[in-house]
């Protein structure tokens, strides 16, 4: 196991209250796990901000599959790309549209510039892109 270090930590009371109310409000068992999160959450953001990072991703979108060449288009983004597409799930929702999930595996810059260019893509009417850095804490 991991050495664990205690720290003793000054907050305004209100700020506390706060913290502690949403802190119970997402499940979470003491203030521990929710400070850990936190800080977790942080240093990823912050690794994510150097392009090079090696980082994985999911990119999900939503899309009208009777939009022209869309389909097309993102097989050869798949099947071109120098990022590591790790795998793709497609599903169909009604008789329109159809919700594709893409994992990606690569630099933070490179995903995040190919997220863009899918999500801005003609047909797509929802994406969202979900970006961590290969190094967790
Ligand atoms: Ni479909």
């Amino acid at each position: 196991m991991e050495q664990v270090e205690r720290i003793g930590i000054s907050l305004e009371k209100d700020l506390l209250a706060l913290f502690d109310k949403m802190i119970e409000k997402q499940g979470y068992p003491n203030r521990s796990e929710a400070v850990r999160d936190l800080i977790r959450g942080q240093l990823s953001s912050e690794q994510l901000l150097k392009p090079s990072t090696k980082a994985f991703a999911t990119v999900t979108f939503v899309y009208n599959h009777h939009a022209t060449k869309l389909m097309e288009k993102l097989t050869t983004l798949q099947h071109s790309h120098l990022l590591q597409i790790i795998c793709s799930t497609h599903v169909h929702l009604d008789h329109d549209y159809c919700m594709e999930i893409i994992v990606l595996k690569g630099p933070a810059g490179k995903i995040s510039k190919t997220a863009d260019y899918i999500l801005s893509q003609k047909g797509i009417k929802l994406g969202k892109i979900s970006l961590f850095p290969l190094k967790i804490h």
